[in-house]
């Protein structure tokens, strides 16, 4: 009987096109063809094209991977649309969370293997150490290309292999939000037990940072524009909510409710940067995160000085901070929160319900 998974093992281990060729031509036809989702011209959501197309075979530094699942961010929803506000976008096929099975590797590749269960770092160029604008040279799924496929080509350099315990669909949500939360709060703000965290939404980075901070044994205090969100943040843990919609000074309410915060993850950006100054306690940390437009007016940064702040923004993270925030999931048992899950052919609605901002946590596609 023929085995589909041995058979690209073996072609991998002997040269994938001699193997290819010995197949017969419905063999190569099921081996070879795959569908992928396309940003389309002009892009926007209702634009996304579902091509099927010769899968390729991976080049020196490449990795082919079978992908179980994908997720989406806000900034892949701009993406899609034709607009990221950093970089431009080169990649064709969206995305930058995953997750799947390695089922062929290019000739020099030697870290990772056939069968081997991965995801992939946002910025496969960035092992350890600092940032440096270099790393948006190869940005999953906005230079290079991303996620969105049945079989995926992706740089061997970003490739992290999974740890047992963590399962394809809550690693498919880690690669943009859960790294991004991991870098600010254990590499920027060393968040300490006892800490006030004050994370801004309920969506991705917001979900996974606050599971995060109260793995660290932080308080955590979030803001929705939603009762019913706040509520849901308050059984994944959260210790205090405050809605942004009905109380405009929320940065002033947090802090009568806490007395200052330690930290805040600024998930929205510049339109909401006095606020979150307003909820801090004296030499509190922000973390850049949300890349929010300049609001219309200027934004007066109110105790930055007075408060002693310290204000730095992120681009997501390393693979050595990708990693750790694997290792640490597992020893917290931490679950990322999985609001709705869309089948692959389902992408557009997956997109869609991104853009209507109902979901808590994470909007899943699962691949065939
Ligand atoms: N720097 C980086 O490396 C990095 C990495 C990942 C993401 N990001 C950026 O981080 C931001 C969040 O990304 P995401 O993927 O988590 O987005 P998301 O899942 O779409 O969530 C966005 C959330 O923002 C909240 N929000 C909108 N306006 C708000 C306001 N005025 N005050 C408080 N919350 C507000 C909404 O919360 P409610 O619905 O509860 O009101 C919504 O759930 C985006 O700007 C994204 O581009 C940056």
């Amino acid at each position: 009987m023929f085995d589909r998974r041995e058979f690209i093992a073996a072609a991998t281990a002997v040269g994938a096109t001699a193997v290819a060729s010995a197949a017969t031509p419905r063999q190569k036809a099921r081996i070879d063809r795959s569908r992928v989702w396309r940003i389309g011209s002009p892009p926007s959501i209702a634009n996304l094209q579902l091509v099927t197309r010769d899968t390729p075979t991976p080049a020196a530094g490449e990795v082919l991977v079978r992908v179980v699942a994908s997720s989406i961010n806000a900034r892949d929803r701009g993406i899609v649309a034709g607009f990221f506000p950093i970089g431009t976008n080169k990649a064709s096929i969206p995305l930058s969370e995953g997750a799947g099975e390695i089922i062929a590797v290019g000739p020099d590749v030697t870290r990772v293997k056939v069968g081997d269960r991965v995801t992939s770092c946002h910025f496969p160029n960035w092992v350890t150490g600092r940032w440096s604008p270099d790393v948006y040279e190869r940005d999953i799924g906005n230079t290079v290309d991303g996620w969105l496929g049945e079989k995926v080509i992706l740089p061997a350099s970003g490739i992290v292999v999974l740890p047992p315990q963590i399962s394809f669909d809550a690693a498919a949500t880690l690669a943009s939000s859960g790294v991004t939360a991991w870098h600010a709060l254990f590499e920027i703000a060393r968040v300490r037990p006892g800490q006030t965290v004050l994370t801004l939404g309920t969506g991705g980075v917001s979900t996974i940072g606050l599971q995060l901070a109260k793995a660290a044994g932080a308080r955590v205090v979030v803001t929705s524009s939603r009762d019913d969100k706040l509520a849901r943040m308050r059984e994944l843990g959260a210790d205090l909510g405050v809605n942004y919609r009905s109380t405009a000074a929320w940065g002033e309410r947090v802090r009568e409710l806490t007395g200052g915060v330690d930290i805040v993850l600024e998930n929205v950006g510049r339109p909401t940067l006095d606020e979150s100054m307003n909820a801090c306690a004296p030499s509190a940390t922000i973390v850049m995160i949300g890349t929010g437009p300049l609001p219309k007016e200027l934004p007066k940064m109110p105790g930055f000085y007075q408060k002693n702040l310290l204000l730095k923004a992120i681009s997501n993270g390393s693979r050595q901070m990708f990693e750790d925030l694997l290792a640490g999931m597992v020893t917290a048992r931490i679950n990322p929160v999985i609001d709705r899950t869309f089948t692959f052919e389902q992408a557009i609605e997956a997109f869609r319900e991104m853009e209507a901002g109902d979901h808590i946590g994470k909007v899943l596609i699962r691949h065939p």
